[in-house]
Parts: C-alpha cells; sequence; structure tokens
C-alpha cells in the first residue's frame, strides 16, 4: 500500500533495523506488552524556552535552523543577529521563575484526559537539565535560576513524584547530543551544526568526556529519581561510528539501576530502541511492532506564548482510534506555560479527551488490532473476547454503519455509550447497525462478539 505521507512509507523508513521481539529476553517482550497496553500518554517539552516564541533549542543551530521559518523570524527579530540570539536565548535561565509551578495540577490534567503515562523533557538538546545535576551548573536548581528558590525547585523530581501518586507511568525524555556541553561543542573550535564541532575520531579523549558526562546524568537519573517506566532517548544523531555514546554499556547501566527500563534509543534501530516513535505522523496500516507516534496538539512541542492554536479534541480523538487500530500510541505533545501552568485551551482538550475516553476507554485501552484495522471511518481493536468497531464522524452518529467485520450469528452489538442492545443485519457483504439518535460525540463505539 503506498504511503501518502510526504516523507514517504514510515514503516519501510523506520523499521528496518528494528530489533525482532522474540529475541529480546521475557522479561522484556512483558514490559513492551504493558507498554502497548497504554496508549496514550502525554510529552510535556519544558524549559526556559517557553518564555519565547522560538522552538526549543533549536535557534541555537545555525545550520539546521534557516529551514525553520519561525526560528528564523525569532532571529530577525533580534536584528538577524546569531549570536545575539544564541546569548540571549542562554541567559533565559535567568528569568525562568515559574510561580504557579504545581506538578499535582500537572498530574490531575494527565489523569483526567485519560492518559497513562507521561514523558518529561529532562533535557532537550540546549542541555539545559531540569534536576538537580552535579554535572553542570546550567540547571534549575542553580543560583542564577529563579526558580531555585522554589519548594519544588527539582523539576524532575517534583514532575515524577507527582506523576508517581497518581498512578501514572513515568518516561524520561533525554537529549543525548548536548548543545551547552564543552564536550560536545568545543568552546576551541567554531560551531557547525547539530553535531559535535570537531572530529570525534581525532579528539578521542574530548569525546570520552562527552560519554563520561552522558553517562553520568542518565546515572543521576535513574538512580536519584524513583522508578521510571521508559528512558526516551532524543538526539538520534548521536550514534556510531562518529558519536557512539556506547550504548550497549550504558542500556547495561541504566537497566542495573531501573530493572525493567524499556529504551527508546530514537531512530537509531538495533537492540535499544525498543519501539519506534514516528514523529507528527501516524503509520497508514497496522505495524505488530511496538510503536508511539509523538503527536503535538498545537504547532509545536513547547509553549509559544500568545500563539498556540490546538487542534480540536475531535481530531485527537479520531488520531487516538487510527493509531491504536494500527497497533500504536499516542504521546501527546504540550508544553506548559512560563509561569508553570498549562494553557486554558490546551486543558479544555484535555477534558475533552478524557471525557469521551470515560465513556469509551474499554474500545483503546489493553486492546489489539483486529483485521480489517481499519475500514473507511471505522476503527477496529480486540480485547477480552470482544470486538470493538469505533466509528469516527463529525458531532453526529451516521444513521447506519457497516461492520465489515461482522458479530457472531445472534450476538447483539451495543453501544458503549448505552446499553441497549442493537440489533444488525446482514447485506450479503456487511453488518448493517442502525445507530438510534444519541447526544454529540466524536466516534461511537460499537462492542460485540465477532463471528469466528
Ligand atoms: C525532535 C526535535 C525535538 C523534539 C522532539 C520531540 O527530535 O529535535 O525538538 O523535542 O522531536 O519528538
Amino acid at each position: 500500500m503506498a504511503s501518502d505521507s510526504p516523507r514517504g512509507d514510515i514503516i519501510a523508513r523506520t523499521l528496518p533495523g528494528a530489533f525482532p521481539v522474540a529475541q529480546h529476553p521475557p522479561w522484556l517482550q512483558q514490559r513492551l506488552e504493558w507498554f502497548r497496553d497504554q496508549k496514550l500518554g502525554l510529552i510535556l517539552h519544558w524549559g526556559p524556552y517557553c518564555q519565547w516564541d522560538c522552538y526549543e533549542s533549536w535557534g541555537l543551530v545555525k545550520a539546521d535552523s534557516w529551514a525553520r521559518l519561525e526560528t528564523m523570524r525569532c532571529w530577525v527579530e533580534r536584528d538577524r543577529d546569531f549570536e545575539r540570539f544564541s546569548r540571549d536565548y542562554r541567559a533565559l535561565n535567568r528569568t525562568f521563575d515559574p510561580r504557579e509551578f504545581d506538578p499535582a495540577v500537572w498530574a490531575a490534567a494527565a489523569v483526567d484526559a485519560g492518559m497513562r503515562y507521561v514523558c518529561f523533557t529532562t533535557k532537550h538538546h540546549d542541555g539545559f537539565c531540569l534536576w538537580d545535576t552535579a554535572t553542570t551548573a546550567y540547571k534549575v536548581t542553580a543560583p542564577d535560576c529563579p526558580h531555585h528558590t522554589h519548594p519544588q525547585a527539582d523539576l524532575v523530581r517534583a514532575v515524577f513524584d507527582a506523576l508517581r501518586q497518581r498512578g501514572l507511568g513515568i518516561s524520561a525524555y533525554f537529549s543525548k547530543s548536548d548543545w551547552h556541553c564543552p564536550w560536545y561543542w568545543s568552546p576551541d573550535f567554531p560551531l557547525r551544526d547539530r553535531h559535535p564541532n570537531y572530529d570525534t575520531a581525532a579528539h578521542p579523549a574530548l569525546w570520552a568526556q562527552f560519554q563520561a558526562f552522558v553517562r553520568e546524568q542518565i546515572r543521576e537519573l535513574l538512580t536519584d529519581y524513583g522508578p521510571i517506566d521508559a528512558l526516551w532517548l532524543d538526539g538520534g544523531q548521536v550514534r556510531p561510528p562518529h558519536q557512539d555514546i556506547q550504548m550497549p554499556a550504558l542500556a547495561a547501566l541504566a537497566r542495573s539501576l531501573q530493572p525493567g527500563l524499556l529504551i527508546a534509543d530514537r531512530t537509531v534501530g538495533g537492540e535499544f530502541e525498543n519501539f519506534i516513535t514516528p514523529e507528527q505522523e501516524v503509520l497508514d496500516r497496522a505495524l505488530d511492532y511496538p510503536w508511539e507516534s509523538c503527536i503535538t496538539l498545537g504547532g509545536s512541542w513547547k509553549y509559544m506564548p500568545g500563539k498556540m492554536d490546538y487542534r480540536p479534541a475531535r481530531a485527537v480523538i479520531h488520531q487516538l482510534c487510527d493509531i491504536v487500530c494500527k497497533g500504536g500510541n499516542l504521546l501527546l505533545g504540550i508544553g506548559p506555560t512560563p509561569q508553570g501552568t498549562f494553557d486554558s485551551d490546551a486543558l479544555a482538550r484535555l477534558r475533552e479527551i478524557g471525557a469521551w475516553l470515560r465513556v469509551n476507554g474499554a474500545a483503546i485501552y489493553g486492546t489489539r488490532p483486529v483485521a480489517p484495522f481499519r475500514d473507511g471511518d471505522v476503527c477496529y481493536t480486540g480485547g477480552g473476547g470482544l470486538v470493538y468497531a469505533t466509528v469516527l464522524h463529525d458531532e453526529v452518529a451516521p444513521s447506519t454503519v457497516a461492520l465489515a467485520l461482522p458479530p457472531a450469528a445472534g450476538s447483539p452489538v451495543r453501544r458503549l455509550a448505552g446499553p441497549t442492545p442493537l440489533s444488525w443485519r446482514w447485506d450479503g457483504q456487511r453488518a448493517l447497525v442502525d445507530l438510534p439518535p444519541a447526544a454529540p460525540t466524536a466516534a461511537t463505539v460499537l462492542c460485540y462478539r465477532a463471528a469466528d
């Protein structure tokens, strides 16, 4: 089947190099089944950059950023001056003072939205650490960051604790590349692009220092911050041969500290990319390999002051159903505000998503894809011996639904939103179900036993 993704067939692009799940040890296979059950997570991009309406980190990379119109606009507003942009960006930690930060409120919002886990940026590519690391002074607990006096100054601790208290799974976003670390971007050489600004083979001692730095940061995060479910490693350019971070040793260390840890070594392939993470896109067909699409609720990962335009909840619900019927998870991205809150428009969307899931979650959580997966506007999933056919529609459901996967003879069909059993008839190709009028909703779930 041809893909209509502008970047070509996503599975062909991402899956080669994927490690066969059956070759993982049993404990890891079990953890992946747990991961597959969760279906919906939240990814939060946060840091001093939230104060500006530029991209997270990327404005620091001249070569990569020219293509990014928004970042360019940000420079233009600052006199087309890259040096000045970088200097001012690097000073954003000095004004980062989220007075209304309350991670319990974030966790409650995630739970209300039907999220099962949260991925939080412990460190983005810009290198600013949201935990009290001993590896650098470029961190939220340093005296030059006003937030350091807050009772919950160590953001990673506060956020992870709050998530755990609400039973949410924890995924730690960590950028392997670090555009602040002098062993990645050395002050002795001119800056080039997103890569180290020196030849790692020609300067092995420098690179070894960077390896040790990353190792120590990972050690801190996985030692001092309680149980963590997944390590979400961004910055896929950090891979052998030129940027070998010694992943086997790093993973062994990580799992000695956190048995059961899932690792997503994004885009690298191989044993440590336990699940694949398509970005801002959804697979065009079902895939029996663990995957998680990370997709923003609005137009950017981070909060853009005064500029956010969020997708309607209905679009997100449809997307979630589409992903789940193809075997994936949705990791929905929002960025907290400089005050430390969730934007009220984002919160309104999250609430609507949660309200739909409270009624229809049986078709989502813990399910597995069922052929024909997706047929027109109907998404099929299965669990506990039942089939769930989720009909995606506008406000009002169609009056008749055609099911390509027919119910067992004599088996009633029921809506998750209404207890009355519905009758169905066979038209020679599909089972036709008439839906009674119902309150407006984004999607209607029909549940039944399928014919063998
Ligand atoms: C990309 C970007 C990054 C963002 C991430 C989220 O890899 O580099 O800015 O954090 O995707 O998926």
